[in-house]
């Protein structure tokens, strides 16, 4: 399996998991509805607006596997039917064009925003920590709903073609340059408290994806992919009693910085784990 086709390429994380790709010796088609700002080495880019299933068949033509990372990527940027429009028809586009060539493994990039704690208006909080995929889903927002019709479109293509289709619940997606912004927010747990402080690492996402097209059996599976730390320099227990004194049930340790996105399913179901961390990228 060494030819794929990622979508989103353009994007934040896009161009990290191509180069991954690439490095890792597969011949990568990347894609998105505008060009990426710098052209990544070794790929072939081809522009395409995923709402089209005749352009998601077109960059889809020698794929054995499908990497779809393209996303309106947050709620209330755009109008609501605009966000849930775009990247609900984009998935099954992709989706619908992959079972349609054959394809047999694709990775989806789904989010955290899925389980409403982001962001929340009505002042939800988890029912537990760490939040793990079996969690409730409960958002208000168009764009965690997209992304549960992506997860939910996903079952369908795999009970359809058996393809393999892993959705990656992302936590907040770091690339390298960004651990410049860390000192900025470390010490202050208002700023990052909608998201639990997660963070992940654009290429611990990418090593995870390419787990998840060369493991077989896997089914559609929701797996969520967060750091084992949280990006805050103060204690799990410490930001859970100041900003959510109401959460009882806590089920990690609280003396250290335990990310409260669970990554347990990640790492028994891939034998994934995660090495980048903000602590190895950001001086004190
Ligand atoms: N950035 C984060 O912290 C974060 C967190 C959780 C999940 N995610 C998800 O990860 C994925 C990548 O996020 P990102 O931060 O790189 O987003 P991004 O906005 O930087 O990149 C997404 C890319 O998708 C492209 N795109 C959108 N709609 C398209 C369409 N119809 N056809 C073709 N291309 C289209 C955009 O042009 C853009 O370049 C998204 O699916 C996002 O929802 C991101």
């Amino acid at each position: 399996m060494k030819r794929i086709t990622i979508t989103g390429a353009a994007g934040l994380l896009g161009p990290t998991v191509a180069g991954y790709f690439v490095e890792k010796g597969y011949e990568v088609l990347s894609t998105d509805i505008k060009p990426p700002a710098t052209m990544i080495p070794n790929t072939r880019f081809v522009p395409a607006n995923l709402g089209n299933l005749g352009e998601c068949y077109g960059v889809l033509e020698e794929a054995e596997a499908l990497i779809h990372l393209a996303a309106i990527p947050r709620a209330y940027w755009y109008p609501n039917e605009v966000t849930f429009g775009n990247n609900v028809t984009a998935s099954y586009n992709i989706l619908e064009a992959a079972a349609g060539r054959g394809i047999k493994k694709a990775v989806l990039a789904s989010s955290e925003c899925i389980y409403g704690i982001v962001t929340t208006k009505k002042g939800l909080i988890p029912a537990y920590v760490p939040m793990d995929e079996d969690h409730p889903l409960l958002p208000e927002d168009a764009y965690s709903l997209s992304k549960i019709c992506a997860e939910a479109a996903a079952g369908v293509f795999h009970r359809r073609t058996g393809m393999q289709i892993v959705s990656f619940r992302l936590g907040n997606v770091i690339t390298r340059e960004m651990y410049a912004n860390f000192p900025g927010f470390i010490h202050d747990p208002k700023p990052r408290k909608p998201i639990l402080w997660s963070y992940i690492d654009a290429r611990d996402i990418a090593a995870a994806c390419e787990l998840a097209i060369l493991k077989d059996g896997l089914g559609s599976v929701t797996v969520n992919l967060a750091a084992d730390d949280t990006s805050a320099d103060i204690t799990t227990g410490e930001l859970l009693k100041a900003e959510f004194p109401a959460i009882t049930d806590i089920r990690c340790p609280v003396d250290g910085y335990h990310t409260l996105l669970s990554n347990k399913k990640a790492k028994e179901v891939l034998g994934w784990k995660p090495v980048h961390f903000w602590r190895d990228n950001v001086r004190l």
